[in-house]
């Protein structure tokens, strides 16, 4: 009797979600899809099958199954998958291309996602990874970027895994997919129904209750349900009558299968014969497909010997080919040859590998987890190959370079010289992946023992970095500080450790750090310059820049930020790669030089993407956001916010998102109201208890604005008590916005502190009195002065500044604050006429600028004056009306079949600013993909 392949079984309702989900992406809609369960349960049967429904949809297919012991070679499963269609994604010379840029993830995988954007526009796309708890770091990141990036593309990602693979770089993937709408389909055991289904197929027989019970041992999963079946028939324990499957004799159950299956497949395997059993060892060991060349050098034994054994195991149905090599008919029957090999066997197999896979020509990172298999404490020889293999992971994968690397620590010998350099290397990895903890007790670990002074500040430095990229700013400063009291510290390394300082202590969470910030930015600048150290005089004036900011002086803020930027272009590499023009695009802003603010962010944010530094990619966002609320442009700036809390959530830059969050808050606040304004408020705040710094103003201003806009004004008030009493030495929030100064007078006097009033009146009079002061910052201080004088005085002034608001024709919500303020005064007045055309004129520039919460209020005065409002509709939220004419630019772009990069360069936005566009045009026009978009553009555009 011979065993028949089984058609799919039990997974009708999988099988309809897969065929919906592959109907959409015919339709030009992607999505995500999670199969999993535990192994043997089906999941890499169930997505064949979805596969093979797919090219017969005629959908464009890649595909690719992760292994265990390719798991170091970085991008290695996306590649795969790419290469593997036909056609496939990537041809043999896009590969090269990519190949070369691999020095640097973030643009490899930016060029991948442009790939496959672009290969989408033409054919919608299945990327299917298979036993995905076994994916590389890089394709694992690929796929966190790559998965929201390409949403709004015809793209289907498919993914296999087992979820009791924790720690795999792939789990928190998943979960931040599902979180984000992605489907799960949860496998589950077959019911003795299916069981007995799958045996009518098998046997093409009716089973007998005795027997389906029997096969219950398998406990509904299909592997073992198989095996079983496969070892039954071929111990001649089943019989077959009249089309009815019997077991034949005494069964003893128990010995037929334990809770493992491991039982079931040594029963399959003791009948092997000697060599049959060496060669499948062997196998095992390597871990993938294996040509007989690989499999006779590591057993040990002539080719020629082996083929008999090849034969052997092929008809046993454990082995069978895969092209030109050998590979096991499951990894399960592969994991269970593995489990059986006795440690110190598979311990001398693997070193065995290690050296016959390098001399036939396998690289350092190819072999390295043989290494990571077998090595002993004190064998140089693996530490090398370790850390020749670590040295390219750096950029590509250094979650994975650090654990080599590790490794590679714990192997060398207590006394040898080359563990604190690996260390150190060790710990900027582990500091990109934000493995905080482990930075610090390797850190720890070897300093204790003893480092050389150069050492031990790559370690320090190391350390002190990883913590500010953590957002832990006021801990980085301590770091920081400590390092500065080692002895032999040379001045490059001091300087560099300054710039580092400086920077966190501007953003640790106090209100009192600026004037030791600066100090450690003079010293950083002036250490610096006599060192040559270009980065850290870039970082220093960075830091001196934003101090000057913080204390209002913009002048020097400009010039500081400016002559950073000098220096950086000049010296290019890692002095570049501190972007200073994120400070220059700030300070300049603050000088009402919006426009060129804004072309300065827009060049910066171009140079951070060709080279890659990810940790900038969030910035940029920030600051545009910024400047968008300056223009009055609300819509643009929440869309800015909002890409730029995205990307830092990709990029694993999560400390970023607290301003960008905040800003979002602040603009919600204005555009959509109090609930959406809290969550956002929330999600920051989240962020701030798990340990990361900020700006305190960042924080304390919209939550004071959502308090003072529910009527709560002595909480508000409260909230920002200690930036009252900052005052004039800390001006933040009058250098992030002049219309912020009398907004800080009105609410010191609703709450009944007048001395703080006045000193809110004073900064903002102190602000416009500086050389080279704006027209803007003038008509703020009139306008709090005004404020704080009330009356006919009050009235006049608050004329005064509208007026000087409208001749600088920037500002428009700082100029439709001051009219509020002017109807309220004319109100008091008793101009009434004049109240209502103040809060009219309000009104209407709160509106233009989308603030619609702001508009209301004014309309509510007018209102309460008697006044009927002139009947304007309210500003469409749906459909084609609603549509900025930034998302109008977008949607066209995209109808014309661009991809979201392409549009990106016509419009000089960022891909992410796109993005983000294109996903609130879906929104609006309720469409989901990019089809039924053009469909709509083409409609409405002739
Ligand atoms: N629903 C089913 N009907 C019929 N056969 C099935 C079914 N599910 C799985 N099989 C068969 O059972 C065996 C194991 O299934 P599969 O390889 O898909 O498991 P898996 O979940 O991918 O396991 P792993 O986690 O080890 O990759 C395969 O031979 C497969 O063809
Ligand atoms: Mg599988």
């Amino acid at each position: 009797m011979r065993l028949v392949n089984v058609p799919l079984t039990g997974r009708q309702q999988q099988l309809a979600v897969l065929s919906e989900a592959l109907a959409a992406l015919r339709d030009g809609r992607g999505g995500c899809l999670i199969v999993e369960g535990p192994a043997g349960i089906g999941k890499s049967r169930l997505l064949t099958e979805a596969m093979a429904q797919a090219r017969l949809l005629g959908l464009a297919t890649a595909e690719a199954t992760s292994a265990e012991l390719d798991r170091i070679v970085p991008l290695h499963t996306l590649l795969t998958a790419l290469r593997s269609g036909s056609p496939p994604v990537l041809d043999a010379r896009a590969s090269r291309e990519l190949a070369g840029r691999l020095d640097n993830r973030y643009l490899v995988l930016d060029s991948l996602g442009e790939a496959v954007a672009e290969f989408a526009v033409h054919r919608p796309l299945v990327i299917a990874i298979d036993d995905a708890q076994w994916t590389d770091e890089l394709s694992a990141l690929a796929a966190r970027i790559l998965i929201p990036a390409l949403s709004t593309s015809p793209v289907l990602w498919l993914l296999g895994w087992r979820p009791e693979a924790v720690s795999a770089p792939i789990a928190p993937v998943i979960a931040t997919a599902v979180a984000h709408g992605a489907t799960r389909l949860e496998l589950q055991p077959l019911p003795e129904a299916g069981i007995a289904e799958f045996c009518r197929h098998a046997l093409h027989a009716e089973p007998d209750p005795d027997l389906v019970e029997l096969l219950g041992q398998s406990g509904g999963n299909p592997f073992l349900l198989e095996q079983l079946l496969h070892t039954l028939v071929e111990e001649g324990r089943i019989r077959v009558e009249d089309g009815t499957a019997r077991t034949a004799g005494d069964q003893d159950a128990g010995m037929l299968l334990s809770p493992s299956s491991l039982a079931a497949i040594s029963r399959q395997l003791t009948a092997l014969g000697p060599l049959a059993r060496r060669l499948l060892d062997t196998a095992a060991v390597l871990g993938r497909p294996f040509t007989l060349h690989e499999a006779a050098g590591l057993a040990g034994v002539p080719m020629s010997h082996l083929l008999e054994a090849v034969e052997e195991t092929v008809r046993a149905g454990v082995l069978h080919p895969a092209g030109s090599e050998l590979a096991f008919v499951h990894d399960l029957l592969r994991q269970g040859v593995y489990q059986m090999l006795a440690g110190p066997v598979r311990h001398a197999l693997h070193r065995e590998a290690s050296v016959i896979l390098r001399s036939q020509g396998s690289s350092a990172l190819e072999t390295a987890e043989h290494v990571l298999r077998s090595a002993r404490k004190g064998d140089r020889h693996s530490v090398d190959l370790l850390a020749e293999a670590a040295q390219p992971l750096a950029e590509r994968a250094p979650g994975t370079g650090a654990e080599l690397l590790l490794h590679a620590v714990r192997l060398s010998a207590d006394h040898d010289e080359r563990r604190p350099q690996l260390a150190s290397q060790a710990i900027r990895m582990l500091a990109e992946v934000g493995r905080l903890s482990d930075c610090h007790r390797l850190a720890e670990e070897i300093l204790a023992t003893g480092a050389d002074p150069d050492a031990e500040a790559a370690i320090r430095l190391g350390v002190v970095d990883a913590l500010k990229h953590a957002g832990r700013n006021a801990e980085s400063a301590e770091a920081a500080e400590k390092a500065l009291q080692q002895p032999g510290l040379s001045g490059a390394n001091r300087a560099l450790l300054l710039s580092v300082q400086a920077h966190a202590l501007l953003y640790d969470g106090e209100l009192s750090g600026l004037p030791r910030a600066d100090a450690a930015a003079a010293e950083a600048i002036a250490l610096g310059s006599a060192e040559s150290a270009a980065p850290a005089v870039v970082f220093g004036r960075s830091a001196r820049s934003v101090a000057a900011w913080a204390r209002g002086d913009f002048t020097a803020a400009v010039d500081e930020a400016r002559q950073a930027v000098r220096l950086a272009e000049e010296q290019g590499d890692s002095a570049a790669r501190r972007h200073p023009a994120l400070w220059l695009g700030r300070a300049l802003g603050a000088q009402d030089r919006l426009a060129e603010a804004a072309a300065v962010l827009e060049a910066g944010q171009r140079e951070a993407r060709r080279l890659g530094t990810a940790w900038s990619y969030p910035l940029w966002h920030y600051h545009h956001a910024e400047l968008a609320v300056a223009a009055g442009q609300l819509q643009d700036a929440a869309t800015e916010a909002e890409a730029g809390s995205a990307v830092a959530e990709q990029m694993e830059v999560s400390a970023l998102r607290v301003p960008l969050l905040c800003l979002s808050a602040e603009i919600a606040l204005r555009c959509e109201g109090v609930q959406a304004a809290r969550d956002l408020l929330d999600a920051a705040r989240r962020l701030v208890e798990s340990g990361v710094g900020l700006m305190p103003e960042d924080l304390a201003w919209p939550q004071a604005m959502l308090q003072v806009a529910t009527g709560e004004t002595a909480a508000a008030y409260a909230t920002l008590a200690d930036v009252y009493r900052a005052l004039p030495d800390r001006q933040v929030l009058p250098a992030r916005d002049p219309a912020n100064g009398p907004a800080l007078v009105r609410l010191a006097l609703r709450a009944g502190r007048r001395p703080q009033a006045e000193a809110a009146a004073a900064a903002a009079a102190g602000l416009a009195g500086r050389e080279g002061s704006t027209e803007c910052a003038a008509a703020a201080a009139q306008h709090a002065e005004a404020l704080l004088r009330g009356g006919r005085h009050g009235g006049r002034l608050l004329r005064d500044a509208v007026e000087k608001y409208r001749v600088a024709g920037l500002r428009p919500l700082a100029l439709a604050a001051a009219l509020e303020d002017a109807g309220q005064a004319a109100q008091s007045g008793g101009s009434v006429a004049q109240a209502l055309a103040d809060y009219r004129e309000a009104a209407a520039g709160y509106e233009a600028c989308g603030a619609v919460q702001d508009s209301e209020r004014a309309l509510r005065a007018v209102r309460a004056l008697g006044a009927r409002n002139a009947a304007t509709a309210p500003a469409p939220k749906a459909g084609w009306a609603a549509l900025t004419s930034a998302e109008l630019r977008v949607a066209r772009l995209v109808a014309e079949g661009l991809t979201n990069r392409a549009a990106a360069e016509r419009l000089f936005l960022s891909p992410h600013t796109v993005d983000t566009h294109l996903r609130h045009v879906f929104a609006k026009l309720a469409v989901s993909s990019r089809v039924e978009l053009t469909r709509l553009v083409v409609l409405h555009e002739g």
